[in-house]
């Protein structure tokens, strides 16, 4: 299977129109990239992987190389989605030529095919300079979680007429400076819609609509890994639930020295 390139991403919106949805899931790992490639058209190393494997608060303390690693190893993991990697808080915010540095960084040691930014208009500059010198550049509009201690949490946008207005002129910038997609997070449904409508270039909903061009979300959170998920989240599998069973019979077993049985053990030759 040849691996899916950004403008064949690209060119799945034509005339406004997104005939087949991008279908995009976050993978941190080579064997958790295995498993997804297949059904994915895009894999985002996403840099919710702070909270999702290193326990930390927000996305703010995640680091390049974080990105670095994980990244290499979902390129390693796959072969037929697109790999895009998150760009974390203070790599690229400064100046485009900071920004380019870092995307070179993570284009160069992970083999991924683009990057992934937080903010709109201010970020417009940037997603043009990145993209005219060889960095595809995917937006992220709406809910930004990297600025949450400027937004003071995670809450849904778009509520008023201002910031309605704001996430709706922060995609179309993206879109004219060059990105290939743009992200569109925890949004009323109908500034996603009106977003999704005013951009060429594809939206990938995270709590949007089911109108957007194509859908992301976390994958342990779609798999059931915790406990508490945003609303926009659906839980197709339970695997926090198969994880600790599994964990309370191993642990049961080794209690009653029943593991390893006689399969699971070595015996001299006879
Ligand atoms: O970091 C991430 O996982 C993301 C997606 C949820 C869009 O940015
Ligand atoms: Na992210």
């Amino acid at each position: 299977m040849k691996r899916l390139t950004i403008p064949a991403i690209r060119r799945r919106k034509k005339d406004g129109v997104t005939a087949e949805p991008i279908v995009m899931l976050t993978a941190y790992t080579a064997r958790q990239a295995q498993l997804l490639d297949a059904h994915c058209d895009l894999l985002l190393v996403g840099d919710s992987l702070g909270q999702v494997i290193y326990g930390l608060p927000s996305s703010v303390p995640v680091t390049l190389d974080m990105m670095i690693n994980h990244g290499a190893a979902v390129v390693r993991g796959s072969y037929h989605a697109a790999v895009v990697v998150d760009m974390p808080f203070g790599t690229y915010e400064q100046s485009p030529q900071q920004a380019f540095e870092n995307a070179a960084r993570l284009l160069k040691e992970t083999g991924c095919a683009a990057v992934k930014l937080e903010g709109g208009e201010a970020m417009a500059e940037t997603v043009a300079f990145l993209s005219q010198r060889g960095i595809p550049v995917m937006g992220h509009v709406g809910l930004t979680p990297q600025a949450v201690n400027v937004l003071g949490g995670y809450n849904a946008r778009g509520r008023s007429d201002a910031e309605a207005d704001k996430i709706v002129a922060d995609a179309k910038s993206l879109d004219d400076a060059g990105a290939f997609a743009v992200v569109i997070e925890g949004v009323v449904e109908p500034i996603a819609i009106a977003a999704t409508k005013a951009i060429a270039c594809p939206s990938i909903g995270i709590g949007g609509s089911a109108q957007c061009d194509g859908q992301v979300l976390v994958t342990e959170d779609m798999c059931g890994m915790f406990e508490r998920v945003p609303r926009f989240v659906k839980r197709y599998a339970d695997i926090a639930g198969l994880i600790s069973g599994a964990a309370e019979t191993y642990a049961a077993e080794v209690r009653a020295r029943s593991f390893p049985g006689i399969e699971q053990t070595y015996q001299p030759k006879k």
